[in-house]
């Protein structure tokens, strides 16, 4: 149960339902236990009857995990949410529960790529057909519906050149034909953009970026409406990515710090994009707070801040930017995103390396874009290390 009367930073740090902590202890506690006694036979009928009224067993709840997801549904501000193992079981789960054999699902083309090979390779196993479009418009998705229509899926801000949704009119025009419209709302993240507000049913999160924070975890989260969540339950329950009550706990740790850590990364990212775009050697900066950003108008109306992720173009010359990556000293090599640690990556060697060179190429993955991500690390030393390295 959410206190809306309280600051977000406050339900941060003091997440839950407020409930009484076994011998009054300050920290979330770890109830670190695969299953749940029942000393009376009583106990168990009760639990039949009321499934709120006990535990079973940890793939079915846990109070870790349920005080983990009351923060997660109070910061996406949806009725329910639920924690699993990984961002792409959130993602697996989300699609199987909202879809049966005979259904059709629209995906944007720029999702993250293990949401590709889900919609390529195995939801068309299951019977479920899959149309891709390039353009995330109202119009394009008309143009791709049908009949048998069911889900649309988005992402936004996209991986690695950032275009945005805009979630009001894809929102507006999807209730208007009665489906049900799901976001991966990794990339920006709660503190960020919270697509439920604007209408978006369904947000999913990879936990393993920001919500995280410090890259030592795996989780994901599915947020929306109750009837939904329930039906993502039962798919878990049986499919089986669950969270573990540990991972559990360490969330609830990371998400106390993440309004700090939202707001830090937003305002380095937003001073490293700036940076890059008064350097001579960058041709191209996409950052979705630069005034230059196609989109520009859209990400302020409906995101707080621009986000971890800055990329850039160094021309195409490949041998060129792995100078510039081997120059770097502060920003990590690594994939990922939204860690302390600020990382940087260069897609067509990493996140884009098995996507055919057209199809990136059409995405605007071109073979000189660097990604970085932003992290805690002074800002001052983030442009130092990128002027170095550009030196180079
Ligand atoms: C935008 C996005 N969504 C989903 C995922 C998958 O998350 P996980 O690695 O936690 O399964 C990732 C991972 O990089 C991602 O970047």
């Amino acid at each position: 149960m959410s206190k809306p009367d309280r600051g977000t930073a406050t339900r941060c740090v003091h997440p839950g339902p407020g409930r009484s902590k076994p011998f009054d202890v300050l920290a979330e506690p770890l109830f670190q236990t695969s299953t749940f006694s029942f000393p009376r036979f009583s106990d168990l009928d009760r639990y039949l009857e009321d499934p709120t009224s006990h535990h079973l067993y940890t793939r079915y709840e846990n109070p870790t995990t349920d005080t983990l997801q009351s923060a997660l549904a109070d910061l996406e501000g949806t009725e329910s949410a639920l924690a699993l193992g990984s961002g792409m079981a959130a993602i697996s789960t989300a699609l199987l529960a909202g879809l049966e054999h005979g259904d059709h699902v629209i995906f944007m083309q720029d999702t993250y790529g293990g949401t590709q090979e889900l919609a390529r390779s195995w939801l068309p196993r299951l019977g479920i057909e899959t149309t891709r479009v390039a353009e995330a418009t109202p119009d394009a998705f008309e143009a791709a519906r049908r009949e048998n229509t069911r889900l649309v899926y988005l992402e936004s801000p996209t991986n690695p050149v950032l275009k945005i949704v805009d979630l009001t009119a894809v929102s507006d025009w999807a209730s208007g034909h009665g489906l049900t419209t799901l976001i991966d709302n990794t990339i920006a993240g709660p503190m960020t953009q919270r697509p439920h507000d604007l209408g978006i049913d369904v947000v999913l999160h990879s936990a393993t970026k920001i919500l995280g924070g410090h890259s030592d975890l795996l989780a994901g989260a599915i947020c929306g409406r109750s009837e939904y969540l329930r039906r993502c339950r039962e798919t878990l329950r049986v499919f089986g990515a669950v969270i573990d009550p540990f991972v559990a706990s360490q969330l609830i740790r990371s998400l106390k710090t993440l309004p700090l850590r939202n707001e830090h990364i937003n305002a380095s990212a937003l001073r490293v994009a700036r940076y890059l775009e008064a350097r001579p050697e960058v041709e191209r900066v996409h950052y979705p707070f630069l005034e230059s950003h196609a989109q520009h108008a859209v990400a302020r109306r409906q995101m707080s801040g621009g986000g971890c992720l800055v990329s850039f173009s160094l021309g195409d010359d490949l041998e060129r930017v792995r100078r510039f990556v081997d120059a770097l000293q502060v920003f990590t090599h690594a994939a990922s995103l939204g860690s302390a640690e600020s990382l940087v990556s260069v897609p067509v060697t990493m996140s884009h390396y098995h996507v055919p060179r057209e199809q990136r190429l059409q995405m605007g993955v071109t073979d000189g874009l660097v990604r970085l991500s932003v992290g805690l690390e002074d800002v001052n030393d983030l442009e130092a290390d990128l002027e170095r390295a550009l030196a180079s």
